[in-house]
């Protein structure tokens, strides 16, 4: 087992995390898998693994709806503004809500700033739209997807 995955959360009442964890244990065997919480991430943690995955729910930071969660929004202004993904493969996980008018809008910001920071997405986004639990199918596929799209 030689593939290595970073994934950097951001998660306010844990469903990113449980989403996480979820594809964490789908792996298990054939990946292995690190976690990083975006408030405590650092620049050089975008460098980590052989693959990154950026994990977030969408929130109404700023006070507008459709935007990224509070803590992997700082992390993009802030801290890893000056991020260079050099190619790197990366992958992206959002959550949101059918009632907000813009579900889960933070799979956007997630690939924008892939895109823009020079990384390369191997595959669709995972979107899990309400509570992930009872959607542990959609993220075990989604893995299998994401393990064949790298492998
Ligand atoms: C203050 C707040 C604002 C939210 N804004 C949005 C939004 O604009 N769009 C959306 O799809 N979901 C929105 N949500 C729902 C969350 O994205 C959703 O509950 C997600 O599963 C939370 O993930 P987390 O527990 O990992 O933070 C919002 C939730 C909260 C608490």
């Amino acid at each position: 087992m030689s593939l290595s995955v970073h994934i950097i959360i951001a998660s306010s009442s844990g469903h990113t995390q449980y989403v996480s964890e979820v594809l964490k244990q789908s792996m298990e065997g054939k990946a292995t898998v690190e976690m990083t919480r975006a408030e405590q991430a650092e620049p050089e943690d975008f460098a980590r693994g052989d693959v990154l995955i950026l994990a977030s729910g969408t929130w109404n930071t700023g006070g507008i709806e459709g935007q990224l969660n509070p803590h992997m929004h700082d992390l993009f202004l802030k801290r890893a503004a000056a991020v260079d993904l050099k190619g790197k493969t990366c992958a992206v996980i959002a959550l949101g809500d059918e009632r907000y008018h813009y579900t889960a809008r933070a799979g956007e910001h997630l690939s924008t700033f892939v895109a823009s920071h020079g990384g390369k997405e191997c595959c669709e986004k995972l979107t899990i739209v309400n509570e992930p639990y009872g959607q542990e199918d959609t993220v075990k596929k989604w893995g299998a997807k994401f393990l064949a799209s790298i492998t």
